[in-house]
């Protein structure tokens, strides 16, 4: 149960304000609450007497306002057993792929960097290995041994003592994710999400048949995240939680050490297994993550998901799950289900990558840096009134909007030649009407041709009163 009606009624606030009917504010109330992720999903709310009592409305009040919320599928009835939290059915989004390129198009409805010319060396490189791999059957479905062993020894060097056989190549991160939820996730099972969150993994969740338990995220407060995760594990016990303590997508939130510990401490409290997606942990503009959060975990705990997509290019389809050796054959015999194999010649170039990394990623980093930097000043000058807080790594800014107009702003954006992801994309479908995402992946001059786009299409979205329809409320 929501801990208590009166810590529920100061979530809620005063109502004075709000239009009439009053059961219809209350319940559009406990409804952002519910979809920012601060009251959980499967818990209890108060008893309605109680909840009347302590934000002074009539009991009739309260019965219409949590009728409403089942009538719109924010709460179900349990018999007997009062009114509990839900969410509606999910987002029909499916599943997002960049589109082609169009020319005279800016797409930064994608986070992804053009291939830096490395690639071409790492082939180059990877053809002239190839020969010494062509007498063998050329199927290693675990991995390629060789790649294998240089991620292990990455992780290792991270703070984490990790073995080849902990490591399964797969076809990038997003490949790892499913294959990680196919076999430890089922129907009905509750998955723990931060919100907002990275769109495919949301939906590969969804598509699993469990149920996504939102935790609201917010960058002005990274000390708050271990503690509402802890919460609401406790509340729901969620099999899962889906984690990025690196840069965060979308938000840029990075954790310390202390707040690893934490998170790792409190996911352990409810039975909760972590599937940590590090696709940014190589790229700290202002900040190198520490130790990895597997090294705070128990080792049955944590399951990382890595890639080669951000930190090189989307392109090589190369990514990682690491977990403990026994977890890892379960996963390889469902990874294999879906492909026997990885491609040698990729995972050749990968070792190359990986082996050149030192010298080549800080080259990607400053380059990011500059742009990052770059649309931080453009938007500074052309849209004051936007909020932008400047990420400590990865490749996208979380914008706040004066007003709740994402998905007008997209739709008006993509009349005019750029592409953009709406703040909605990032959630369950029932928040962040206020935000939208923006890479910094591509060159500063078409960046800057973005935002003038974006400040012309500002110019002709109907007005809104910033105050009249806040998406968040502030408590
Ligand atoms: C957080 C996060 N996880 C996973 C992915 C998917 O990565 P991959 O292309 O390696 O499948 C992305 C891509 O944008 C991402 O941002």
């Amino acid at each position: 149960m929501v801990d208590s009606a009166s810590k529920l009624a100061a979530l809620v606030g005063e109502l004075a304000g709000e239009r009439p009917p009053r059961y219809a504010a209350l319940a559009a109330r406990i409804r952002l609450l519910v979809a920012d992720g601060r009251l959980a999903v499967g818990i209890r709310l108060p008893a309605e007497r109680e909840l009347a009592a302590a934000l002074r409305l009539s009991r009739a009040t309260v019965t219409a306002a949590y009728r409403r919320l089942r009538d719109d599928g924010w709460a179900s009835a349990q018999q007997g057993a009062g009114t509990w939290t839900s969410l509606p059915a999910g987002p029909a989004y499916g599943a997002w792929a960049p589109a082609q390129p169009t020319a005279g198009v800016i797409d930064l409805a994608h986070a992804a960097p053009a291939a830096p010319p490395e690639i071409v060396t790492a082939f180059t490189a990877a053809l002239r290995d190839l020969p010494r791999l062509l007498p063998g059957h050329g199927y290693h479905p675990a991995g390629l041994p060789e790649l294998r062993a240089r991620i292990a020894e990455r992780y290792s060097a991270r703070g984490v003592a990790t073995t080849p056989e902990q490591i399964l190549i797969t076809a990038g991160a997003l490949n790892g994710i499913t294959v990680a939820l196919e076999v430890l996730i089922g129907p009905g099972d509750r998955v723990l999400i931060e919100h907002p969150s990275y769109p495919n993994a949301l939906d590969a969740i969804w598509a699993s048949g469990a149920r996504p338990v939102p935790v609201a995220v917010d960058t002005a407060d990274p000390a708050a995240v271990a503690v509402d995760v802890t919460r609401v594990a406790r509340q729901t016990s969620p099999r899962l939680a889906y984690l990025m303590p690196d840069f965060q997508n979308p938000t840029g939130l990075l954790l310390d050490a202390e707040q690893r510990g934490r998170l790792a401490a409190g996911l352990h409290g409810s039975g909760t297994v972590a599937l940590v997606d590090e696709t940014l942990v190589e790229l700290g503009l202002d900040a190198a993550p520490g130790a990895p959060y597997a090294a705070f975990a128990r080792a049955d705990r944590a399951i990382t998901v890595g890639t080669l997509s951000k930190t090189f290019w989307g392109g090589l389809r190369v990514g990682w799950l690491r977990a403990e050796a026994t977890l890892i054959q379960r996963l390889t015999a469902a990874a294999v289900r879906a492909q026997l194999s990885g491609p040698v010649l990729e995972q050749l170039a990968a070792c190359h990558l990986l082996d050149a990394a030192d010298a080549t990623l800080p080259v990607h980093r400053d380059r990011l840096r500059a742009q990052r930097d770059a649309l931080v000043r453009a938007l500074a000058a052309a849209l004051p009134r936007w909020q932008v807080p400047v990420p400590p790594g990865g490749l996208v800014l979380w914008c706040g909007l004066p007003a709740p107009v994402s998905n007008a702003l997209v739709d008006a954006a993509q009349r005019r030649g750029l592409l953009l992801a709406a703040g909605p994309r990032f959630g369950t479908g029932h928040a962040f009407a206020d935000r939208l995402r923006l890479p910094y992946t591509q060159p500063i001059d078409v960046l800057r041709r973005a935002v003038e786009i974006l400040a012309e299409v500002v110019d002709i979205l109907p007005a809104i009163d910033p105050g009249s329809a806040p998406s968040r409320l502030v408590v």
